[in-house]
């Protein structure tokens, strides 16, 4: 059994309660230059001699009178966004648990008690600190276990306005569904097979009232989803293709549909990968796992679109009777594919899942996929590469970026490029030259949604997985996109 992780339960107060163990305090730099009070147990004199400039993402704690006070450092307050407070609050959560053994009760100041709280800003405190507590593995020993690791309760200390309970419930929420998409994802993929993966996600669908349906490999075959079983071929576990529908109360504004890459394991094929290359590639269904965390989410924030998901799983493995490069695949449209690298396999299985989705006629889709290497080249290990078709919703797709701190940058699909995955055996090939990468992988998903159609495809091979802790991302999955497909779907205008 791995450590499950749980989150805070955060409530809003005027004060904060007798009983916080840790009462923490956001500090500018321009509130420590003047010389109005700082907050009780704070004093600036004391707070120089040990270092703190107030500067972002700066913690000290003090012992005040047999609790703890936090001043966090919040930067100039002309520069302060919500990105940088939840990086604060995530600084706060790290420096809370460093302390010996982690307080259970936490007063987090969001602002003064008669200011107004930023609703924006109160989420991005819940994001940050719940995140950046995130753990998991499978260690038999030590402190994980059980509740020395376990900040159970935040009073965020402001306004307790219902509309800023509202969004406290609804970061909560989305909170969890990144905790989800992250669960998922550090999942191993000897443990988390196709079949394991859609059952997890058929019994998050029952307890957050979504629809859900589960095609096993009869039914894949039935559907003609070529692609998926073409990269299954390889492999002893079955493949599985789930369906999710979020229904709104109402009469739904428009139709979105998300699709995300669900490879549980991607050894390569028989164009298998190298060792290093493969080992962490229990991560290439983060794509799948972003849609799900989403989806377990929008019950609570109820948008007014209809959202429907549709993830392809399965591995990709090299078994004796596995696809050969070479091999001609027909996709759910009926266009074809020869398979030149076995590796590429993320555009087949995603063929078949655009196809399915768009044949539904939604009013727009996104796909999320840990894709290419070739995007990471180009835009780093933080930042997803953003394609499609339709500006005005690739806009919408660009705003949930900015305002959820889920960085993308656009790359084009330049017509001409079509050529470079032309085949001379089938309607396109599954590669294409040495460079651009992310963008002839872009062009081969292109052929699977009609012209006309707004689409989007987000390349999160970077930003899915991380190699270290940074603010509210902890090394191993991040949920990557899972905030930013709830702002789209709670903002989306067909
Ligand atoms: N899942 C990988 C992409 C990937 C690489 C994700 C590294 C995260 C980190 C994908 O299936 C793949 O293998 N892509 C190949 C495509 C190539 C063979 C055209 C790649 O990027 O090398
Ligand atoms: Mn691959
Ligand atoms: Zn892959």
């Amino acid at each position: 059994m791995s450590v499950t992780f749980t989150a805070p339960q955060f409530s809003t107060a005027r004060r904060a309660p007798a009983r916080a163990e840790v009462v923490a305090h956001g500090i500018t730099t321009d509130r420590l230059a003047g010389d109005e009070p700082l907050p009780p147990g704070l004093d600036r004199a004391d707070l120089g001699r040990l270092g703190f400039e107030a500067k972002a993402g700066q913690v000290q704690v003090v012992p005040v009178e047999g609790r703890l006070v936090a001043a966090v450092g919040l930067g100039g307050a002309d520069d302060l966004s919500t990105d940088g407070l939840r990086r604060a609050a995530a600084a706060l959560a790290r420096a809370v648990r460093s302390r010996r053994s982690l307080a259970t009760d936490l007063a987090s100041v969001v602002a003064g008690a008669d200011g107004p709280v930023e609703s924006d800003g109160v989420a991005a405190v819940v994001e940050g600190l719940t995140l950046a507590l995130y753990r998991f593995g499978y260690q038999s020993t030590g402190s994980r276990k059980g509740g020395a690791d376990r900040l159970a309760r935040v009073s965020l200390v402001g306004s307790t306005a219902a509309g800023v309970r509202a969004s406290v419930e609804r970061a909560e929420a989305v909170a969890a569904g990144v905790v989800l998409a992250r669960d998922l994802v550090n999942e191993p993929g000897g443990s988390l097979t196709p079949p394991k993966f859609a059952n997890r996600v058929r019994r998050m669908a029952r307890e957050r009232g979504l629809t859900v349906k589960v095609m096993d490999e009869a039914a894949i075959r039935r559907a003609r989803l070529g692609g998926l079983l073409g990269v299954n071929r390889g492999s002893t576990q079955p493949p599985r293709f789930v369906e999710l529908t979020y229904t709104p109360k109402g009469r739904p504004k428009g139709t979105l549909a998300l699709v995300g890459k669900g490879l549980t394991f991607d050894a390569g094929g028989l164009s298998i990968k190298s060792g290093q290359g493969m080992m962490d590639m229990k991560m290439d269904m983060g794509g799948a796992a972003a849609v799900v965390g989403a989806m377990s989410a929008l019950p609570d924030v109820a948008p007014r679109c209809r959202v429907r998901a549709y993830l392809p799983m399965t591995d990709n493995m090299l078994g004796g009777d596995a696809t050969r490069p070479g091999d001609v695949l027909t996709i759910r449209n009926g266009k074809t594919i020869e398979v030149l690298n076995t590796d590429a396999e993320g555009r087949l299985v995603l063929a078949d899942a655009l196809s399915l989705a768009s044949e539904a006629k939604p009013d727009a889709v996104v796909d999320l996929a840990t894709l290419t290497g070739a995007c990471m080249v180009a835009l780093g290990p933080k930042i997803g590469g953003l394609m499609g078709r339709g500006d005005g919703f690739l806009e919408q797709v660009e705003r949930a970026s900015s305002n959820t701190g889920e960085r993308v940058w656009r790359l084009p699909l330049p017509g001409d490029y079509r050529s470079m995955v032309d085949s001379p055996v089938a309607d396109m090939k599954n590669i294409g030259g040495a460079y651009g990468g992310a963008i002839t992988a872009g062009l081969i998903l292109g052929e699977f949604v009609p012209d006309g159609l707004d689409w989007a495809h987000l390349d999160i091979a970077g930003p899915a997985f991380a190699d270290a802790d940074d603010a509210e991302v902890v090394r191993g999955g991040t949920g990557f996109g899972v905030r930013l497909l709830v702002d789209l779907a709670a903002s989306f205008t067909a």
